[in-house]
Parts: structure tokens; C-alpha cells; sequence
């Protein structure tokens, strides 16, 4: 892997060197007109810090819980399908990188290898499980009880897939790009194959929209299992509020990327929001743009207790597997690490606490 590589923009820039049209494509594209997932990256440029000086900040603690387990710092590798576009080892790279930083990971229904063999190969990777509730129940279920298992401590479900978002293939250059045959997904065909032998794996894969699902679902998949369950998709107040009502542990403020509904919130400018309607009832993370330190920073000074990230990991993967990603983490990582050096921080709590250390750019015209 290139030592030129030291920021995430180089990655970008090298994974789409690296990836075939249609790999980045897959990996690039969002919905519609992709205004939103242009403005979960440009939003966090509206958030401005106001630093603390001369404070003693030899000695950071930036360590956090997600769904129960501890992690050194606050940053998780967000559900994403198809690793092994990036490359061949697919969703075993990405964990093995997580495991070696301590870094948490959510493996995909759709990742193109099986839970446990992603546990398997790294035993000690914090891991949980993304779950979409599909059409037959029984597929969840079975595919929740492999989970637990296998060793995974938490469901991550997403609510923002009622119906997969129209996407914009400006990126590609042939064919459009087909990937069940390319890239099979044995970890959801493994449940389906169990509860519904018969079914071929085009059908398998028309099983995972779900156009049906409402609230009263995520009551049903608690009382399946009695690990923490987050909710991944949570972008207003109302919706934060039906959350805490079904009592989930978690909420993602998340816009899938920008790949389901176009034209809603950037998800740093959602956050505050959600957190004020949360008020400390719940766990609140973020996903969406994350592409440096000082937007970690930003998502934690507004309420988030850690962020997950979706295509910078993928990026990482595509220029050097296990290497690849684990250099995006550090990268990270070391960027939060200098951003609260810099702010006068010492703890994500203090980060978080702290009146003002971050607020909107409307601030600074309201005060003159
Ligand atoms: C290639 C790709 C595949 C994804 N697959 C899933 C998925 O299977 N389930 C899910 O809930 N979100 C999925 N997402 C959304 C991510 O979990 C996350 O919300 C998003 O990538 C965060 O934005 P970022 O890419 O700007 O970091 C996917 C995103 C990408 C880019």
C-alpha cells in the first residue's frame, strides 16, 4: 500500500484508481439526485469550533461504549455490503483491522461472508450484527439466533430500506452493474436456505424489501432476543420519540448514506434534534460523511456518543485489505485525538459537556 496515502481524500482518490467502474460505482452511488450525500460531507463545514486554551491536554482519554462494549476510541465500522468488491477477503479483512485497534464493527446482511466465519477468523472483534427485518419472520429469526451464536453482542436494525432507494449509476461505464451473481450474499442465503429450501437466490434477495414493516416489528424482534437492539435511520424528533416508545438501546441518526431517500437533513445537522428528543434515554450515534477527525469531534460535541463509517472503510479495503482499513481507523483516530488536543479537551465527556465548543455558523452573526 502506497505510503502516500494520509489522509482519507487520498484514499478516495486511490480506491477509484484501484476499484473497477463498476466497483466504485457499487460503492460511490446514492439516490437520486445524491444531493444528501453530498450534504452529509459539506454540512460539518456549517459546525465551527470555539476552542478552550491553555489547558493541560497531555493525557486524552477518547474511549466510549457502544451497545455495551467498551472501545478506546469512538469510531465504528458502519454496515456495508459487499466487501469483497474492495477486496477478496472480503468482510474477514475488515473485521481482522477492527479486532487489531479495538475498533467495533456491524457485519451487513449483505456481506459476501457468512457471520461466523467473519467471527471465526477474528475471535476478539467487537461485533454486531445488522439486521433487516424481512418479509418471512422466520428467516430473521433464524438469522438472529446465528448471530448470537456466533458470538455477536448487539442488533443494529435498519428502518430506512422499506424500499431499496432509486440510485444514480452516473459513475458507471458499461453494463449496469449486477451483483448477486458476482458477489453472492451467503450469510442471508444461509437463513433463507434454512426456512425457505426452495427459493433460488434472486427470489431470496426480492424477500429483503419489506414493504410492510412498522414500528410494532422492532417490538417483535426484542422479544426474540435479549441483546441490545439499536435503530439505524433515525432522522427527526418523531421518529427519535417512536423509538424510545418500542425501548430500542440504540439510535443511528443515519440517512443510509444518502442512498435511500434523497433531499432529507444531513445527518450532523439532524442530530441535535434527535438528541434533545432523546435526552439521555438512549445511546445516540451518528453515520453519514465522516471523512475526518474534526467531524467526529463535531458529531460528539452535538450529542453523539460514537460515529460509525460507511465508505472510507471500503476505500481502505480496496488500497490495501486489512491494511487499508486499518490505517483509515488510525488515520481517524489520530486526527479526533489532535482535534481535541487543539479544542482543550481531555475526555469525550468533556467534549461533549462543554457549552459552545462547537456551534452552527449562524452563531457567529447572531452574536454581533
Ligand atoms: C456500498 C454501501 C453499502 C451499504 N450497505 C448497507 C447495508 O447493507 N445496510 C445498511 O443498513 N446500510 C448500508 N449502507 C449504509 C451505511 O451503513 C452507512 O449508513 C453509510 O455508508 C454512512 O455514510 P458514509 O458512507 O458517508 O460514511 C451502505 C453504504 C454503502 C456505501
Amino acid at each position: 500500500m502506497s505510503s502516500e496515502l494520509i489522509c482519507i481524500a487520498d484514499f478516495a482518490k486511490e480506491a477509484r484508481q484501484k476499484l473497477s467502474p463498476e466497483g466504485w460505482g457499487y460503492y460511490a452511488s446514492a439516490a437520486i439526485g445524491e444531493t444528501t450525500a453530498q450534504e452529509n460531507c459539506e454540512a460539518y463545514k456549517k459546525w465551527r469550533f470555539r476552542p478552550g486554551l491553555l489547558k493541560n491536554v497531555s493525557d486524552v482519554d477518547m474511549s466510549t461504549t457502544v451497545l455495551g462494549s467498551n472501545l478506546p476510541f469512538p469510531i465504528c465500522i458502519a454496515p456495508t455490503a459487499h466487501h469483497a468488491i474492495g477486496c477478496a477477503e472480503g468482510e474477514v479483512a475488515t473485521a481482522k483491522a477492527a479486532e487489531s485497534l479495538g475498533a467495533g464493527m456491524a457485519l451487513s446482511l449483505f456481506s459476501n461472508f457468512t457471520m461466523e466465519e467473519v467471527a471465526q477468523k477474528s475471535p476478539n472483534c467487537i461485533r454486531w450484527c445488522h439486521v433487516q427485518i424481512v418479509q418471512n419472520p422466520d428467516v430473521t429469526e433464524h438469522y438472529m439466533k446465528r448471530a448470537e451464536k456466533a458470538g455477536f453482542t448487539g442488533f443494529i436494525v435498519t428502518i430506512d430500506r422499506a424500499v431499496l432507494g432509486k440510485r444514480c449509476y452516473k459513475y458507471k461505464d458499461g453494463e449496469r452493474f449486477t451483483f448477486i451473481p458476482k458477489h453472492p450474499c451467503p450469510n442471508l442465503r444461509e437463513s433463507i436456505k434454512h426456512s425457505m429450501p426452495n427459493m433460488n437466490e434472486i427470489e431470496a434477495y426480492q424477500q429483503v424489501s419489506n414493504s410492510t414493516t412498522e414500528w410494532d416489528s422492532i417490538d417483535w424482534l426484542k422479544s426474540r432476543t435479549k441483546l441490545p437492539v439499536a435503530v439505524k435511520g433515525v432522522l427527526t424528533r418523531e421518529m427519535a420519540l417512536k423509538a424510545i416508545e418500542h425501548k430500542v438501546d440504540g439510535i443511528i441518526v443515519s440517512n443510509h448514506g444518502g442512498r435511500q431517500l434523497d433531499g432529507t437533513f444531513a445527518t450532523i445537522d439532524a442530530l441535535p434534534e434527535v438528541v434533545k428528543a432523546v435526552n439521555g434515554r438512549c445511546d445516540v450515534y451518528l453515520d453519514g460523511g465522516i471523512r475526518k477527525g474534526t467531524d467526529i469531534a463535531k458529531a460528539i460535541a452535538l450529542g453523539a456518543k460514537a460515529v460509525f463509517v460507511g465508505r472510507p472503510i471500503l476505500w481502505g479495503l480496496a488500497c490495501g485489505g486489512t491494511e487499508g482499513v486499518q490505517k483509515v481507523l488510525e488515520i481517524l483516530r489520530d486526527e479526533l485525538m489532535n482535534t481535541m488536543q487543539l479544542l482543550g479537551v481531555r475526555s469525550l465527556q468533556e467534549l461533549q459537556t462543554t457549552p459552545n465548543l462547537v456551534v452552527h455558523e449562524s452563531y457567529l452573526f447572531s452574536k454581533l
